[in-house]
């Protein structure tokens, strides 16, 4: 197995507790049958998220001590704001405190009741700040994108016709923007190439409509690029970026992927005339333009983020790592997405558990497994995430989220162990009901209980 090693050595350990399977049962019970609803210290092996969970570098947490905590004008600001124009190239560069203000902000400034937003597959919290301002989000990925088995490159791409042609059926005059998810988390964490993006740019350009990428995993979709797309080989990782954000006419990040810290965000443009309307804004819910929600110190740990980021030993080091797992499970026969995401591998819950129909929550289902066979938390992507309102997702996977710079690849082993296990015994699976809902993002307090 191709495994570059770790590129860095463990400094500070972190004790994780182990359960017995007895506990855990009670634990999932007392859950409501929701892996959200689990205390983190019951949990062996955290997979739930990618998000905010990174460990942070020695350099990183030097910077933190250069914290400087000044109401407005503080020089971390100063410091973030040339890293990101570094490699994002956007003239307006706002801080949050997370991704989904950025798209909150974003979205309330430039969407009316009945306007639509096309992007290759909304992110959940992207795609309900849409709904909430009244807008229609509308996913144009290709066909190849809800095909887990099929083998591509580049599972991301926007599929220009269907782009086009929602653009005609839409109305030009009722999309204020386009974005593309860099890579797409929910189909799979699949990149989207050079190429695709500068088409993108091109038929936007007929329409005269903006640009702007969900860029929360962007080195990883880098990464991709110049491993697989002809051409980009001899490039660097930063190079790639730089040239694919200047085809876009802005950003939202959450910095707590690929900038690795615990908490952040931000947002960038090029048009001067929105950044004030947004700076506005900003000051109402987040804070000062130069702090954004943040502390100085959590500023000056992104701009090193960012930096360290794009290093290629990490990057081949972190995606072998996620596609390790995905090849470890594939040689046993278990379906997963093909291939293995950038953050991530999916089990395809449909295939895993083919008698547990869509309404009975079969991704659900195994999350549930996971935690019972090994103090494993997963995430359901699939029905329970998508089916509310009359959703009928195209699929239904089980997201391992792989946490950066955490794990060890000892750890990997035991998660496909795990499921290898549950994998043998998957007749015995049962489906599951809802108990109690919200009327919103359902998936992260449903209470759920199993079918006998
Ligand atoms: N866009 C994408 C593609 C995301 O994956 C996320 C978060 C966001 C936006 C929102 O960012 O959490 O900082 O507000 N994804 C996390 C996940 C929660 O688990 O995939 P945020």
């Amino acid at each position: 197995m191709e495994f570059p090693a770790e590129p860095f050595r463990i400094k500070v350990v972190e004790r994780v507790k182990r359960t017995t399977r007895e506990e855990r049962e009670q634990k999932i019970i007392e859950a409501g049958y929701n892996a959200f609803a689990l205390r983190a210290e019951d949990i062996f092996i955290d997979l739930l998220t990618d998000s905010g969970t990174s460990a942070m570098s020695d350099n990183q947490w030097a910077g933190i001590m250069h914290g400087d905590e000044s109401y407005a004008g503080g020089r971390n600001y100063f410091h973030f704001v040339e890293v990101v124009q570094r490699i994002f190239g956007y003239t307006h560069v706002i801080p949050t405190h997370q991704g989904r203000v950025a798209e909150n902000l974003l979205f309330s400034t430039l969407l009316e009741p009945g306007m639509a937003v096309p992007n290759n597959i909304h992110f959940d919290t992207t795609r309900a700040n849409v709904q909430a301002n009244g807008g229609l989000a509308l996913d144009c990925a290709g066909e190849v994108a809800y095909q887990p088995d099929v083998e591509h490159p580049f599972k991301g791409n926007m599929d220009l016709e269907r782009l086009e042609r929602t653009i005609r059926d839409v109305g030009v005059d009722k999309i204020p923007l386009v974005i593309l998810t860099i890579t797409n988390n929910s189909g799979g964490g699949q990149p989207v190439s050079l190429e695709n993006v500068r088409q993108t740019r091109e038929l936007l350009n007929k329409y005269g409509i903006p640009l702007f990428f969900d860029a929360c995993r962007f080195a990883e979709n880098c990464w991709f690029i110049k491993q697989r797309e002809p051409g980009q080989q001899h490039r660097s990782v930063l190079e790639i970026a730089q040239e694919l954000f200047s085809y876009g006419d802005g950003c939202t990040m959450s910095a707590k992927k690929d900038a690795l810290v615990n908490i952040g965000g931000f947002l960038c443009m090029n048009d001067g005339e929105l950044a004030q309307r947004i700076k506005n804004k900003l000051i109402l819910i987040e804070g000062f333009p130069t702090y954004g929600g943040l502390a100085g110190r959590d500023l000056e740990a992104i701009a090193r983020g960012l930096e360290e980021v794009l290093e290629e030993d990490y990057l081949a080091y972190r995606t072998a790592q996620v596609k390790g797992l995905a090849d470890d499970l594939t040689e046993h026969g278990i379906p997963i997405l093909r291939p293995a995401g950038g953050h991530a591998v999916y089990l395809n819950a449909r295939a895993f558990l083919p008698h547990i129909p869509p309404e009975e929550f079969p991704g659900q289902a195994l999350v549930v497994e996971l935690y019972r066979e090994g103090g494993v938390r997963a995430v359901e992507i699939g029905s329970l995430m998508f089916g509310d309102n009359g959703g009928k997702p195209e699929m239904e996977l089980v997201r391992l989220a792989i946490p950066r710079r955490v794990y060890t690849s000892a750890h990997m082993s035991y998660v496909a162990h795990v499921i290898g296990r549950i994998w043998e015994r998957r007749e015995s699976l049962r489906g599951l009901r809802i108990a109690w809902e919200p009327p919103m993002l359902r998936h992260f307090s449903a209470r759920l209980e199993p079918l006998s």
